[in-house]
């Protein structure tokens, strides 16, 4: 048997393939896989009844045909509503995933992910505690390790206190003057950055510290030409087509 490969690839589709199919369903999922992608990452959060669904905003309007937020829906309503109309009129009637239905789709297709620990406002502990659980109970052996990455600073504690084995990644949409330090308390094993403010120096310096550099969102090619040129380790794609290329 070969050993599994736990390399996180170059190319990460953006919440599933989420230039062609609406974001975090599972129909992106599927569409990330069709497209030769081999890693996902996504955002996950707990609706008030604590159930862990793929959702990027706090609100339900733009990526559904609910309303209001998410932290004050229930699952029994939010698996009702309609996910992917907004995007086309192809994808009617998709609903918002859970976070387990995503992993055995994952498992089905044989995808990596990066769950994206998104929690509502308030809720970082619990959000980042359940989503970690979650993923020892239910992530597959079959399939390389997840990696999880978060804005907030308190939910990757708690993920880190709940499932030390699993590997984190510190998210800021600018590299902050203390990036060292708040890695290392976090014990990450990567930075995931915007491409906004990134510089060349930045990238040097984090990779000599030892550890990865995954910056977003990357939708052309020669931005991404350019990165890995700097020595990124990887891009967040939502044309993941434009970028397997490279
Ligand atoms: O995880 C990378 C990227 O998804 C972070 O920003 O807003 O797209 O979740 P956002
Ligand atoms: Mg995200």
């Amino acid at each position: 048997m070969t050993p599994k490969d736990n390399r996180v690839p170059r190319i990460i589709c953006h919440r599933g393939a989420c230039g062609y199919a609406p974001e975090n369903t599972l129909v992106a999922m599927r569409r990330a896989a069709e497209m030769g992608g081999r890693w996902v990452e996504f955002d996950a959060k707990l609706t008030r009844d604590n159930h862990l669904i793929l959702c990027h905003d706090d609100n339900l309007e733009r990526t559904t045909n609910g309303h209001g937020k998410v932290a004050e829906a229930d699952w029994e309503a939010i698996r009702r509503l309609d996910a992917g109309s907004w995007f086309g009129e192809a994808f009617r009637g998709e609903p918002v995933p859970t976070l387990s239905e995503t992993v055995v789709e994952l498992a089905r297709l044989g995808l990596g992910a990066n769950i994206e620990i998104k929690p509502c406002p308030g809720r970082d502990e619990e959000t980042g505690r359940m989503v970690a659980a979650l993923l020892l109970e239910e992530w597959p052996d079959s399939l390389p390790t997840p990696l999880l990455s978060s804005f907030s600073a308190a939910s990757l504690a708690a993920a880190l206190r709940v499932a030390p084995s699993l590997p984190r990644a510190f998210l800021v949409s600018r590299i902050p003057a203390d990036w060292r330090e708040r890695a290392q308390e976090l014990r990450c094993a990567a930075i995931h950055t915007s491409h906004r403010h990134l510089t060349k120096d930045q990238v040097a310096a984090i990779k000599a510290a030892g550890l990865a550099v995954r910056v977003y969102t990357v939708n052309d090619r020669a931005l991404g030409e350019s990165l890995f040129a700097w020595g990124v380790d990887g891009v967040f794609t939502d044309f993941a087509d434009r970028l397997l290329a490279i």
